[in-house]
């Protein structure tokens, strides 16, 4: 063993916790009530990464019999992780309401006159369970200056976001979260328990390599999507510049594009004809959080963040990630709808 090596790891400096990274920016990107809400969603993150690691040990794989708001299985991990952030959030002192993929109605939390509304989808690419991949949870955290009353008064445009972040429970659990400023990743440690910095200001590389969709779609697909794939296989006739990955956890997926350069498409198709993924908490955050690190989404003609929802569950087609390989998708999209098909 290079005793070198070992005596200098054992002097690395202690990396910056989570806590210490908000604590650090308070008044600068935080006020103190996000502050306490980013902190309180990290309680949550440990508490649902130390039972998605333990499933299968304790009972928690499978199906519950339910079917969700959406007509889909409910996983026993869905209503573990649903339950348990919105236990921590109804305490965290800062929310006035909370809507999930896994619960029909909005929740209104009683307490503050204003405070933040969280829109979250708990475990997303439950279908990934069981066979022991990638899964996490997605957030978008918005400003309620009054406490809302209706379901309408939290139909808002992603745009309207103060922040949005999403946890990876993989081989490591990681911790994104994104301010319009910047974006920055943070690692569990499981010897200590806490989520340490381990990779800020997180941005694209400039360079298209990854396309992230589910081919076996395409017989569903609209024309304009096949010719798009197309066009991008050709860039691969004389040397290999693109690979495909497609884990089926959007959130997953995405990661993986963010750090090695990638996109994720899922159109509108003949079976999901508004789109399969949820915009206000599966697509709005991850397109907040594309477009701080300097990527780009779409929903076909402009961002998802400027539509202005109809209802809390409402489904759109989404691409995002590298700019490059969205806006190849919006080229074809407008081509063919100019040319009115
Ligand atoms: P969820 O598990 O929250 O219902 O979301 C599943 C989503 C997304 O994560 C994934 O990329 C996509 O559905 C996969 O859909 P297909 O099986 O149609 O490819
Ligand atoms: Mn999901
Ligand atoms: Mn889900």
């Amino acid at each position: 063993m290079d005793n070198s090596t070992s005596r200098s790891s054992l002097h690395e400096p202690p990396r910056t916790t989570l806590t210490q990274h908000i604590l650090s920016q308070r008044g600068l990107r935080f006020n103190e009530r996000l502050a306490s809400l980013l902190t309180q969603i990290g309680v949550a993150a440990k508490m649902i990464s130390s039972q998605v690691r333990r499933a299968g040990i304790i009972e928690v794989w499978g199906e519950t019999g339910d079917v969700n708001v959406q007509g889909e299985d409910v996983q026993k991990l869905d209503m573990i992780a649903n339950e348990t952030f919105v236990q921590v959030l109804k305490r965290s002192g800062c929310v006035v309401a909370l809507a999930s993929e896994e619960e029909e109605d909005w929740i209104s939390v009683e307490g503050e006159e204003n405070g933040y509304f969280v829109a979250f989808d708990p475990l997303d690419g439950s279908s990934n369970i069981e066979v022991s991949t990638s899964i996490g949870t997605i957030f978008g955290i918005y400003y309620c200056s009054t406490r809302p009353k209706t379901e309408a008064d939290l139909l808002r445009p992603g745009r309207e976001m103060v922040g949005a972040g999403y946890v990876i429970y993989g081989s490591s659990t990681v911790f994104v979260y994104a301010d319009a400023t910047r974006v920055d990743c943070f690692t569990l440690d499981p010897t200590y328990g806490e989520f340490l910095l381990s990779r800020p200001q997180l941005t694209f590389p400039a360079a298209l390599t990854t396309i992230s969709v589910n081919e076996y779609n395409q017989p569903y697909w609209p024309q304009w999507m096949c010719q798009a794939i197309d066009r991008l296989k050709e860039r691969n006739r004389d040397k290999r510049v693109l690979t495909g990955r497609h884990i089926g956890s959007l959130v997953a997926d995405f990661h993986r594009n963010l750090i090695k350069g990638g996109v994720y498409y899922y159109p509108v198709d003949r079976n999901n004809k508004r789109g399969k993924l949820r915009l206000i908490y599966e697509c709005n955050p991850l397109a907040f959080i594309a477009r701080a690190a300097g990527g780009l989404d779409t929903w076909g003609a402009g961002s998802v963040l400027d539509l202005t929802p109809d209802e809390l569950h409402q489904r759109t087609g989404f691409y995002v990630g590298v700019r490059d390989g969205v806006e190849l998708i919006e080229r074809y999209f407008n081509e063919e709808t100019s040319n009115g098909e």
